[in-house]
């Protein structure tokens, strides 16, 4: 559907039964384009260690509060077996963002890894920040075939409120890594976070539009949540309620689905961090994408990206089984043992 911007930024601003008929309207578009189907991706948080300073982020390398690690090789390797023995088709790398050497022919050598305990059978997406363009074909050389790299906002003014200004920070830098992306034929995936200081309704429509310009096949949004140890948090009284954030989330799924039936969409984790059934809610809104997390419970509660994060101590095994059971709630059912691309990305090959 093309959707002008004053259509978008009023159905963004629809509440009452016209914001549960746009929530059942692209329930009923993705029923019709893909299925009841909801493709996981086995989440892998490698590393905090970063080095840039997003002013929203707790794993900032000014937060001194945050601690740091770096799984081994054995560790990433377990979650891949992990990931096998769950039936998950695929998994996904995420990490903080470095551009060593050291750190990206890790970053390869993980990929090479996990294909050969997987007999190739397990997809890879990476979610490893903005590196140069060798770097991205190096890494699909090695197996990836998926990258995550949220736009953040695609206003600029809006980025750079949320982003230093220096030569680490930069938006059209940004924007360029995901048209390399794009070039060299990654499944490409890019998102925003929905609710931050300064942003309005117009942001947002324009972060749709952005999406669909781009021709991206996967998106991931979720909800801005404050983290006290970042610049960020000083405005943390001056932005939506957090039950807010997550409506304005879900009707972002919602008017995108409309406007991209086919791509992938991500519920991030952060719905689930306002809510219990934040997740479950944006499946109905239209996403067809979980990430469950695979990190060994020791990890996971050192990436803190922001606070609350759900499923901390609880393991792989234990968040699948919730998972099935929460999705068959809803009519939704797991599809397991594939890579679940996106019909965006296959039907336009
Ligand atoms: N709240 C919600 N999402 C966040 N991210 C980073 N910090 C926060 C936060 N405080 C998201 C960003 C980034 C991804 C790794 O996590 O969109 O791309
Ligand atoms: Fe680092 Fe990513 Fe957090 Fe920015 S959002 S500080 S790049 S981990
Ligand atoms: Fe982790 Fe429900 S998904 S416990």
């Amino acid at each position: 559907m093309n959707l002008e911007k004053e259509d978008i930024v009023r159905l963004l601003s629809s509440t009452g039964d016209e914001e549960q008929a746009l929530l059942d309207k692209a329930l009923s578009c993705k029923l019709e384009h893909l299925d009841n189907k909801v493709h996981l991706r086995g989440l892998i948080e490698y590393s905090s260690r970063c080095s840039k300073d997003c002013l929203y982020c707790g794993l900032r390398r000014s937060n001194s509060h945050a601690t740091r690690y770096a799984m081994t090789d054995e560790d990433v390797v377990n979650c891949a077996l992990q990931a096998m023995e769950l039936h998950y088709g695929s998994v996904a790398i995420q990490c903080g963002e470095r551009s060593d050497k050291a750190f990206t022919d890790k970053i390869a050598h993980l990929c090479r890894e996990i294909k050969r305990v997987s007999d190739g059978k397990l997809g890879i997406t990476l979610s490893c920040g903005e590196q140069t363009e060798e770097v991205y074909r190096q890494w699909k050389e090695a197996g990836a075939h998926r990258y995550l790299l949220r736009i953040e906002s695609s206003s600029r003014d809006l980025y750079y409120k949320i982003h230093p200004h220096d030569d680490c920070h930069s938006f059209e830098r940004r924007i360029s890594c995901i048209e390399t992306l794009l070039r060299l034929g990654y499944q490409t995936g890019t998102g925003v976070m929905i609710g931050l200081p300064f942003q309005t309704l117009d942001h947002l429509a324009d972060d749709l539009l952005f999406f669909k310009r781009m021709g991206v096949a996967m998106v991931g949004m979720g909800p801005f949540i404050p983290h006290p140890d970042t610049p960020l948090w000083e405005y943390h009284n001056q932005i939506p309620s957090p039950e807010d954030r997550l409506r304005l989330t879900l009707k972002m799924i919602a008017v995108l689905r409309l406007m991209m039936p086919k791509i992938n969409m991500v519920s991030a984790t952060a719905n689930q961090t306002i809510n219990p059934r934040g997740r479950e809610q944006a499946i109905l809104a239209g996403a067809n994408v979980i990430m469950p997390n695979l990190s060994p419970s020791d990890y996971r509660k050192e990436y803190l990206i922001y606070p609350d994060k759900p499923c901390v101590s609880d393991t792989a095994q234990q968040c699948a089984s919730c998972l099935d059971l929460k999705l068959k709630l809803t009519g939704h059912e797991v599809l397991y043992d594939e890579w679940g691309d996106s019909l965006a990305f296959t039907s336009a090959q």
